[in-house]
């Protein structure tokens, strides 16, 4: 050989970091937050609910929620000169890269209180964050489509905030259509948190250098952009366009992914963890239905999605390497039927995942011994040589 080391690695399946949050047992199927499986967690809680669970360890008592609710509704304004940022980008910017970009601006109007390890400023970050996301999304859209930012209004909640802010008017009253809000409030839940993913893995692994909280959420934001992960709800959507585009043709796409066409796999269909039905995408699958009668989604591409799920789980290609939906299978179709862009889906994922960021952040701050530790690597270049002047190359 040319002196490399051919090194015969056995895999070995070591454990990235310790963390009391989420529990998965991908062969099972089984997620659990803090010990609650998610579908206790997605059919009985809320979003804000499942937040304080996730960042404090246990289920809030109503006045400790109330109480909580009230401190994050006082932090959703962004300060002025931050909406001047977004005057900055292109009117077709991705809202992705908006995102992080503004939440890591965020540092730079909060320089008094990034320390991790003072308590009351991680606090304060975290009711920040949790509070501005929102609003920080809302924004990106409304530059998207060149129209007027709203206010945030504090008498609504999280999810109700957002989607006014999103879909509202200046000029007319926007009401808050409730069956949008719970739909888009459990989907939050089933995003809220998901053990080491590439996106949380980030955010632990920037924060384990003593990174601000909201340094390290930006980073985990750009992790998340990436069509392999946070972006697949994108790429499902505009996978079953195309397949309407080529007159719903599943078999001609499945003999494509199957012939490994470069560029085309069944997005939305498969995982690192689990080798089983994601819980979440069943939860998601067994709402679809209503949720896009309520909201008169496109059922063609619903039915175009499950006649797929049905021919690919009865196919030896995808049984034999265990693909079975993920939670992105399923969720742009209601993305779309609420009236978000596909662009917009991406950043959906990224305001349900914050809780588990924050969370896995504080956990990690907190406890130095959960942390990743600095990644090695098993060499595979040149062995030693000397170096050689230019004019004897
Ligand atoms: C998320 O980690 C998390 O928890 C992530 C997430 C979270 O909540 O944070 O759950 C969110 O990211 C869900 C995943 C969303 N991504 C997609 O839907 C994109 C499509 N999926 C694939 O890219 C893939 O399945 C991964 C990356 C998600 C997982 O890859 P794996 O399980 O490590 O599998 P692999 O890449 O090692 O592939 C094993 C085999 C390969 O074929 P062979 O080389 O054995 O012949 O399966 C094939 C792959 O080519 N394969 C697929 C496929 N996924 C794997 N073939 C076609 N379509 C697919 N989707």
């Amino acid at each position: 050989t040319t002196g490399k080391v051919a090194l015969d690695i056995g895999f070995v399946n070591t454990a990235s970091c310790t963390s009391a949050i989420t529990y998965i047992d991908g062969d099972a199927g089984i997620l659990r937050y803090r010990g609650y499986p998610i579908e206790q967690l997605a059919e009985g809680s809320s979003f804000l609910e499942v937040t304080y669970l996730l960042i404090y360890g246990e289920l809030p008592t109503a006045d400790q929620l109330g109480e909580f609710d009230q401190r994050i509704r006082r932090h959703t304004l962004l300060h002025e000169d931050l909406k001047q940022f977004f005057n900055g980008f292109p009117r077709d910017a991705h809202p992705m890269p908006v995102l992080s970009s503004a939440v890591s601006a965020l540092s730079t109007f909060y320089q008094d209180s990034l320390d991790p390890f003072d308590e009351e400023q991680v606090e304060i970050s975290t009711l920040r964050l949790i509070a501005k996301l929102p609003t920080i999304a809302a924004y990106a859209y409304k530059k998207s489509v060149g129209q007027p930012f709203l206010y945030p209004d504090n008498s609504l909640g999280i999810v109700e905030n957002f989607l006014r802010m999103t879909f509202g008017f200046p000029a007319e009253p926007y009401d808050v259509d409730p069956d949008l809000a719970k739909a888009l409030d459990m989907l939050f839940v089933l995003h809220a948190d998901h053990e080491q993913n590439c996106s949380t893995s980030t955010v632990r692994l920037v924060g384990s250098s003593h990174a601000n909280l909201f340094a390290s959420v930006s980073a985990g934001i750009n992790a998340l952009f990436g069509p392999l992960h946070g972006g697949a709800n994108q790429s499902v959507l505009e996978m079953l366009e195309s397949i309407r585009a080529d007159g719903g043709d599943i078999p001609r796409f499945v003999e494509r992914v199957k012939s490994k066409e470069p560029g085309v796999k069944l997005m939305g269909f498969g995982h690192r963890v689990y080798k089983n039905y994601d819980p979440r995408a069943a939860i998601v699958k067994s709402t679809a239905d209503t949720v896009l009668d309520k909201l008169g989604g496109n059922n063609e591409l619903l039915d175009l999605a499950r006649q797929l799920e049905e021919i690919a789980l009865n196919d030896e290609f995808f049984i034999q390497r265990k693909l079975y939906p993920n939670v992105d299978f399923y969720t742009g179709l209601i993305y779309q039927a609420m009236g978000f862009p596909t662009r917009m889906f991406t950043v959906l994922f990224a305001l349900g995942r914050l809780p588990g960021w924050i969370a896995q952040w504080r956990e990690m701050i907190a406890d130095p011994s959960t942390k990743i530790g600095r990644p090695r690597q098993i060499y595979t270049g040149e062995t030693a040589r000397d170096y050689v002047p230019v004019d004897e190359r």
